[in-house]
Parts: C-alpha cells; structure tokens; sequence
C-alpha cells in the first residue's frame, strides 16, 4: 500500500473539446464548442445558440431541444432510445429522418465537425 493518489488534478482536467456545426432556418452556420462527455444541448446552450430551448434541461420531457442530424452523420449517433423516440413525437416542427433530441446526443472524439440544422421552431 502506498501513498494515497491524488485526484483533483484527474477530477479537474477539462474534457477533450470538438467543434460541432449548427445551421439556423436563416441560412447562418454556428460553430459550437462541444465537450466530450456533454450532451449536444449542452453545448449549444452554453454557447448561447438560440433555437434550442431545453426548457427541462436535459431530462427529457420537453422536445424542445430538437435537431435535425445531417444524414452523414447519423451512422456516428447511437440509435434513439424508446423514450427518445417518444418524445420525438412531441417536437414541435415535423419530425424528419434525422430528428433527434440534441440533450440525448453525448459528443465523443467522433462528432468533431458533426452538422446539425436548427428546426424553424421549438413550440
Ligand atoms: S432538453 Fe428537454 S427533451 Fe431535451
């Protein structure tokens, strides 16, 4: 038995960060700091993107952190949960083919440069 480790510097040490890119109904491009380990919904509110509104922060009961995922990047997503896709049904604009709730989405190495459009509302 030796020393005991010291964790606050493993604890403290920030996460890998990526870039995502989210495009608005207005034709704009937002590059978003992501993360890893935090949810796309996080990182868009962090960086103040208007257009996801995450009104129950993350707990998946709202729908109003929708986006809709680039068909490139779907295959980098893990497949929607049930609850996801139940909550899909409740997203305010239609619901396309790369639907999915951005709160759901956890950014690993993998989603660096990950493109996403805004739907044109959240209610
Ligand atoms: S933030 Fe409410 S469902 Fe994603």
């Amino acid at each position: 038995m030796g020393a005991p480790r010291i964790l606050q510097p493993i604890l403290s040490t920030p996460m890998p960060l990526v870039h995502v890119t989210l495009h608005t109904p207005q034709g704009a491009a937002l590059r978003v700091p992501a993360r890893t380990g935090h949810s796309l919904m996080q990182a868009a509110v962090a960086a103040g993107v208007e257009g996801i509104a995450a009104d129950c922060g993350g707990s998946l009961s709202c729908a109003t952190c929708h986006v809709i995922v680039a068909p490139e990047w779907l295959e980098e997503l893990p497949p929607p949960s049930p609850d996801e896709l139940a909550m899909l049904e409740m997203t305010a604009a239609p619901r396309e083919p790369g639907s999915r709730l951005s709160c759901q989405i956890e950014i690993t190495l993998a989603h660096d440069g990950l493109q996403a459009r805004l739907p044109a509302t959240q209610y």
